[in-house]
């Protein structure tokens, strides 16, 4: 795997600036998903190598934090907090919605696609707007004050969205 020069070197101006150089484990793992859109396998062994961990610290890294992108994703990545304020306030709703929209069943572990790949489910921890709950995030857009409604309709229009391109 070949990063540019330029990144590599700022990538390690980043670790150089902490004490102990594993502090620039999650910066730097948002800069590998920004050069190549995921976190795949090759991507975390190139992480675990520069910062001389075991490959499985990596992953356990990335697949701890759901912003970062591990698995196999839908054009549009979705990510329901499953945490106490969106819980109470109508989580169950925003996930009927979701599954009556793209067919996901939700699941406690990791990301699952839809069957058309458009969509992909995550149940993630808050998201600090528990003020708005329940929400969700769509491609990193936040999307608040949810209801079975309100939800469908935003998965709605990104499938009519989809068909016209
Ligand atoms: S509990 Fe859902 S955003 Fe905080």
């Amino acid at each position: 795997m070949k990063f540019p020069p330029k990144k590599i070197a700022a990538w390690e101006e980043l670790k150089a600036c902490y004490q102990n150089p594993r502090a620039a484990l999650i910066p730097v793992l948002h800069a590998v998903q920004d050069e190549r859109g995921s976190l795949g396998r090759e991507e975390m062994e190139w992480v675990a190598e520069f910062f001389d961990l075991a490959p499985i610290e990596v992953q356990e890294t990335a697949t701890f934090y759901w912003m970062f992108r591990t698995g196999e994703l839908g054009r549009w990545r979705i990510a329901v907090c499953k945490n106490l304020s969106c819980d109470l306030r109508g989580k169950d709703e925003v996930l009927r919605a979701v599954k009556d929209v793209t067919g996901i069943e939700p699941c406690g572990h990791g990301p699952v696609v839809s069957e058309d790949g458009l969509f992909s489910l995550q149940l993630v921890e808050c998201m600090g707007a528990c003020a708005a709950a329940p929400m969700m995030d769509i491609n990193g857009e936040y999307h608040e004050n949810l209801d079975y409604a309100k939800t469908r309709e935003i998965l709605e229009s990104l499938r009519r969205e989809e068909e016209g391109r």
